[in-house]
């Protein structure tokens, strides 16, 4: 195992009607409070409303609006709020894209220069607000972990921006504001919350108890997703998947691992840059097309040790077919949620891969560090495969 520092200070609030301890939480940094939220879910299932009563003796300022694959100009207005109305915590209410927009306005709100050099620079991220989430969508794990994905559409660039600075101060974790997300948006958090593990299973250096954990959550991720596109109300699956998506991410997963470039997201973050798509449907695309690129006699073993752990198969002598079983099962999975396995299927075509695969290996130097490593033409090579 290799050596490692692990830290993440977010309390955690998980279960039924744990908004209560909204107010507490809130009003020991201060009573003045950007909230910060999306499209019109929180209205429409009443959260909004329950939000604003819980807060009643604050001074509340809105930030609606913030998009899907969330843009750095709306960090820009976040910030500039802040700073004009001295704002004490921000508020997040929604699915990831607002908890990551959230997060780079607590640095924005303390920083003289523009937001994008923050996502830029890390280390210009020297001070942020305090920051509290209600978590609406299970996925991305934004709700306890350190990073935030901002969007720059004058650039076409989707980027990371990672500090401890940005970890949320307390996140309630209420599944039953999960029971509204639509079918897709399901299907896309499960793939979401698998790749997070893929990112770190399939690596060169591993251990038992990082392997128990990851293969604990794809075979919970994989029993849930389904029975929730059929019952979106089932607390239990919602509960599963919602505590899944929050330790897929933070790292406690592939502690002791060594190295993890995670490929996926690299190239997914490039697809959603220009095309605007789903982060979950762009990795459930491109993770079986990445696995199968990086399967040859070297990893081999490592794939049919994940078939074994999490799709029960049985030993196979020909250790290639029983890998290659273990991703087309994968595959099928995806499939299953009603997500496509290509890109075409998006109406994305081979245009801008070369621009794509040289941005994502200038901003990912480690991705020769995968299990196979990943150059520049490894990278064209497996955009083309997924078309
Ligand atoms: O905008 P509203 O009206 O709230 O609707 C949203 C949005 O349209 C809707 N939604 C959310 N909760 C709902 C709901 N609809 C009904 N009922 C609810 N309870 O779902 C749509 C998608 O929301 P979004 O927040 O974009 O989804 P997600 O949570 O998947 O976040 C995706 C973003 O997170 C980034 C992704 O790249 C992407 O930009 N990621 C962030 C990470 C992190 N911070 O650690 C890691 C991830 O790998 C990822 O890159
Ligand atoms: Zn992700």
């Amino acid at each position: 195992m290799e050596n490692f520092t692990f830290y993440t200070p977010t309390r955690v609030h998980f279960g039924k009607g744990t908004i209560e301890q909204l107010h507490k939480e809130t009003v020991a940094v201060g009573k003045k409070v950007l909230l910060v939220y999306g499209g019109n879910s929180i209205k429409r299932s009443g959260l909004y409303d329950t939000v604003k009563q819980k807060l009643s003796d604050c001074q509340i300022f809105d930030l609606p609006g913030v998009e899907p694959n969330p843009r750095v100009t709306s960090v820009r207005e976040g910030a500039r709020l802040c700073k004009e109305h001295n704002i004490d915590l921000v508020l997040a209410v929604g699915g990831g894209s607002v908890l990551d927009c959230a997060k780079a306005i607590c640095a924005a709100a303390c920083y003289d220069g523009d937001a994008w050099e923050q996502v830029l620079d890390w280390s210009k991220v020297t001070k942020a607000l305090p920051l509290g989430t209600v978590l609406t969508l299970s996925a991305t794990g934004s709700e306890f972990d350190a990073g935030a994905v901002i969007s720059n559409l004058e650039t076409n660039e989707k980027l990371a921006i990672i500090s401890d600075l940005l970890n949320p101060r307390f996140s309630i974790l209420d599944p039953q504001y999960t029971f509204t997300v639509p079918a897709n948006q399901t299907a896309a958090g499960a793939a979401d919350i698998m790749s997070h593990i893929y990112e770190q299973y399939f690596c060169a250096v591993t251990n038992p108890v990082s392997d128990g954990l990851c293969e604990t959550i794809l075979k919970t991720i994989i029993e849930c997703a389904p029975l929730l596109i059929k019952e979106p109300e089932n607390y239990d699956a919602r509960a599963n998947m919602m505590w899944a998506s929050s330790l897929a991410c933070n790292g406690i997963c592939s502690l002791g691992n060594g190295i993890r470039p995670w490929p996926c997201h690299a190239m997914e973050h490039e697809l959603s840059a220009i095309y605007d798509i789903t982060h979950g449907v762009g990795l459930a695309i491109l993770t079986p097309h990445l696995l199968r690129y990086a399967l040859n006699e070297t990893t081999v073993e490592r794939y049919c040790h994940y078939g074994k752990a999490v799709f029960g198969m049985a030993e196979q002598d020909d250790r290639m077919a029983m890998a290659n079983e273990a991703i087309n099962r994968t595959e099928q999975f995806f499939t299953s949620l009603g997500i496509p396995n290509n890109l075409t299927a998006l109406g994305i075509d081979d245009s801008r891969i070369d621009e794509m695969a040289e941005h994502c290996v200038k901003f990912n130097p480690g991705l020769d560090k995968f299990i196979r490593p990943l150059l520049l033409e490894d990278v064209k090579q497996i955009y083309r495969n997924a078309l």
